[in-house]
């Protein structure tokens, strides 16, 4: 992983929609960015220890900038709200190189791209790239209500008849059914899903429920709801030879900071992957919204931000 800091300038901010700053940033002294695929996300450097991802939503193919859509969540840790009340135009921040937890699987029939509010900012770079390979795809925007939502200009202006949009507000017919759009079940339809938690909960469970398997359901958690409280426990770190004890409330990073042990971490709260460690021995106790279903079962993976142990003890590679 590159985790050399990229220094770029915010050439624009835009309102849009209901409290969604639109930021392009561009390198400065015009160095080259690099280059991305569809899905990507940035970790975005607001202040002190401040980290938050944000996906890039402009066409994978323009290498000269980023485009990141915020939303101003006053629910959320206060990342947003930073930037929000910061980020001006002409300012200089730090971000990550791109990296793609979320990316689009080559050799699907048909596409189905379904964001809910500020998860449509994937869907956009997903379907830039679907449309320049030629490739099947619909492309669904919902939202709580007409106006709310970026990019509407955009996006009819792009991709035509192929975006549909679904608001909460509007009449019956138009609301989002994911029975209705993923029918028939085919193994060739892939489904990308990205939004509120409680939105992607729906959509993957039905999908599920459908009879999609999970290889052909596809999804990226923005934020969790997590809980990280358990019996305690003790973690053996391999690389470093320390042991720690892991107590009732506090996760393993935390108890590994506090033995002076460095932990990479971001979102904190299992959906972002930075945190991601092997495990050597120990079955962990999976908390996060990262790992796959298969990756969890296979037990060799631990978000080290929120999960536990199932026993009394887990040898990490750290
Ligand atoms: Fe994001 Fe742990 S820090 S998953």
């Amino acid at each position: 992983m590159n985790n050399e800091l990229i220094d770029v300038v915010i050439t624009s901010r835009i309102e849009q929609g209901a409290g969604i700053a639109v930021l392009d940033l561009e390198p400065v002294n015009g160095v080259a960015l690099p280059s991305f695929t569809a899905g990507a996300h940035i970790d975005v450097h607001i202040g002190g220890e401040l980290i938050r991802q944000y996906s890039l939503c402009n066409d994978p193919a323009n290498n000269k900038s980023y485009r990141i859509g915020v939303l101003n969540d006053p629910n959320s840790r206060g990342g947003s709200v930073k930037i929000h009340q910061e980020f001006v135009q002409d300012q200089q921040i730090k971000i990550s190189a791109p990296r793609n937890h979320f990316p689009l699987f080559e050799g699907a029939k048909k596409t189905i791209l379904a964001g809910g509010g500020i998860g449509i900012t994937p869907m956009m770079a997903m379907a830039y790239t679907l449309q320049k390979n030629g490739e099947l795809f619909e492309l669904h925007y919902c939202t709580r209500s007409k106006g709310a939502g970026a990019f509407e200009q955009e996006l009819v202006k792009e991709f035509g008849e192929q975006v549909i949009f679904h608001c909460d507000d509007e009449d019956k017919s138009q609301l989002f059914s994911p029975k209705a759009i993923f029918s028939p079940v085919d193994k060739n339809t892939h489904i990308y899903v990205c939004g509120p938690t409680g939105f992607m909960d729906w959509v993957i469970n039905n999908a599920k429920d459908m009879g999609y398997p999970s290889e052909q359901v596809h999804f990226e958690y923005f934020s969790a709801d997590v809980d990280i409280s358990g019996d305690s426990f003790e973690v053996y770190c391999d690389q470093s030879d320390i042991t720690v004890t892991v107590g009732a409330q506090e996760s393993i990073a935390i108890a590994l900071r506090k033995a002076g042990i460095k932990v990479s971490m971001s979102c904190e709260e299992g959906v972002c992957g930075t945190c991601i460690t092997d495990v050597l021995e120990g079955i962990p106790d999976h908390r996060d919204l990262f790992l796959t279903d298969e990756e969890k079962e296979d037990n060799d993976q631990i978000a080290l931000c929120c999960s536990r142990a199932k026993g009394p003890k887990l040898v990490i590679d750290l």
